[in-house]
């Protein structure tokens, strides 16, 4: 099937994505999905320089949207993350993609559903890190129950070599299991037991594909050992959480985490 493309950011012009009854219940029953097409080639084109510039290292990001994941902040970036790039980028919020991943969203999580932010992760080439094992709840108040979904996706092919996504299927109605820090300078969480990780379905993607999965599902990205960097832009959108009947705790969290 020939991949539609679009001439600008701007977004209508009939490049509508739906998700099929069927994938909407695979993604039910296992926690995530992946598609081939998300937007066009020609939008990933134009959002790849949008997205460096804001990596760049004298992008006016603030201090608290600028993160390290898994290094430490005061050395070479290994795993960087800018929180809220639409808040530097506004043309993200026009774009096909946002379109479409809005779509996606309220097909999963209903009308009530909100966007919950965006942000971007660039794994450097050859010492990218690895985005290791964690489920997102862990970084979430831990007195709700969260109905969210990230939708991920890459502005080159994404590929095991480069950091693809990675999905244990089924967890997504698991528990939230512990999880630490990665080190303690860092923003990036890690579960307590990664070797007690089930088989993990690896998820290759075009420019413009995308994956998409729930709060709980556990999931993990390889190393980046190409020579290119490995964007991914990722966005956020929840239904209303619920309070929980019984009470947990996640002592992994950073105290400013809680808002
Ligand atoms: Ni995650």
């Amino acid at each position: 099937m020939a991949v539609p493309t679009v001439p600008s950011l701007a977004p209508g012009d009939g490049f509508a994505v739906r998700l099929t009854d069927a994938e909407v219940t695979g993604f039910h029953e296992q926690g995530f999905l992946s598609i081939d097409r998300l937007t066009s080639e020609a939008e990933i084109a134009e959002l790849r320089d949008i997205y460096d510039a804001l990596f760049e290292p004298g992008a006016a990001i603030g201090k608290d949207d600028r993160l390290e994941l898994a290094g430490n902040p005061d050395e070479a970036p290994v795993l960087p993350q800018i929180v809220n790039p639409d808040h530097y980028a506004p043309e993200l919020l026009q774009t096909v993609a946002y379109q479409n991943a809005q779509t996606i969203a309220r097909q999963i999580l209903g009308e009530d559903m909100s966007p919950m932010g965006m942000h971007a992760i660039r794994k450097p080439p050859r010492d990218g890190g690895a985005t290791p094992w964690h489920q997102d709840e862990a970084y979430w108040d831990p007195a709700m129950d969260h109905h969210a979904i990230s939708i991920w996706m890459p502005l080159q092919p994404a590929t095991i070599e480069n950091g693809c996504m990675q999905f244990v299927p089924g967890t997504h109605t698991s528990e939230v299991q512990e999880h630490r820090l990665i080190n303690p300078d860092s923003h990036g969480l890690v579960v307590t037991h990664p070797e007690s990780v089930g088989p993990a379905v690896a998820c290759p993607l075009p420019p413009g594909g995308a994956t998409i999965h729930a709060s709980r599902t556990l999931h993990y990205a390889g190393p980046n050992t190409t020579d290119q960097p490995r964007r991914a832009l990722i966005m956020a959108f929840a239904a209303p959480p619920t309070r929980r009947a019984t009470a947990r705790s996640f002592p992994w969290q950073r105290p400013e985490w809680a808002s």
